[in-house]
């Protein structure tokens, strides 16, 4: 059966992706950054994941006030790289599951979760930069990719609680998954970061690192954060760490951290990233 064996998190910095594709990581700015990845790099290389259901949000890229769905999961072959304004990303095209993808979308369907199911969908930074962070600049990538997409770009985003119960929902997918599968979890977006207003630039190293913190064992406190504490602690961007809860929802009912890595700045954010293995 397949089964799920990590979780990950990772902010999903543009800024990270255009450093990377420019050659700009060994910089003194950029170096720290990208050197908490060193270790993921290496630990992915021997974990060989089949899959990544990869929990990530679209920044009006294949979405825009058209068309918002809160949960959208992607069952096609493939996925392009979106073309954000400065043309698509140069990085591989991402290969789908569909039938993994399919599977979950049923499960949670009949499980009441109302997911849109997406056919055809380019994939943007919030998708693309977390596998560059994994994985480099492989001329393919070596996991195929079910990409999960959160609304927490228009008001209202679904609650971390209602993120976490899907998490929850998606275990129980996989686990129905007849076929020997190494699947993955990753929830990016975040930490802490607000892009316009008064408070543009805020960051709250404090509150992110609590929220790491959290992640591990077997509270469920974070599930029960209201978006009002996000907006006021993390700013109005902050509220992308709902899809992290979706990673640890799926994790099961305690955890151990094998790595953790913050550092503040990159670009106007706090960089967030977090390895994580479930604990039965
Ligand atoms: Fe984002």
């Amino acid at each position: 059966m397949a089964r799920i064996t990590a979780g990950v998190t990772t902010s999903h910095i543009p800024a990270l992706g255009a450093a990377i594709d420019l050659g700009k990581t060994g910089d003194e700015y950029w170096r720290p950054a990208f050197a908490g990845y060193e270790w993921t790099k290496a630990w992915e290389a021997e974990q060989k994941p089949d899959v990544v259901v990869l929990v990530y949000n679209d920044h009006a890229s294949a979405f825009d006030m058209k068309v918002i769905p809160t949960f959208a999961i992607g069952c096609a072959e493939e996925f392009k790289p979106a073309d954000e304004g400065w043309g698509p990303r140069p990085v591989p095209v991402v290969e789908g599951h569909a039938d993994l993808a399919w599977h979950i979308a049923q499960s949670l369907i009949l499980e009441e979760f109302d997911m849109t199911i997406i056919n055809e969908m380019d994939v943007d930074h919030g998708l693309t930069v977390p596998l560059s962070l994994m994985f480099g600049q492989p001329e393919k990538w070596p996991v195929k990719v079910i990409p999960l997409a959160v609304n927490v770009v228009t008001y209202p985003p679904p609650s971390g609680n209602r993120c976490w119960a899907l998490g929850e929902a998606i275990a129980r997918a996989v686990a129905s998954f007849p076929e020997d599968l190494n699947v993955q979890v990753w929830g990016t977006g975040g930490m802490s970061h607000q892009l316009q207003g008064p408070r543009a630039g805020l960051i709250n190293a404090e509150w992110d690192n609590s929220f790491i913190d959290r992640l591990e064992g077997d509270t469920q406190e974070l599930r029960h954060i209201p978006h009002i504490e996000y907006l006021r602690e993390t700013g109005s961007e902050g509220i992308e760490m709902v899809m992290w809860l979706v990673m640890r929802g799926a994790l099961g009912r305690a955890t151990r951290i094998l790595h953790r890595h913050y550092h503040v700045p990159a670009s106007n954010t706090a960089v967030g990233h977090v390895v994580l293995e479930p604990v039965p």
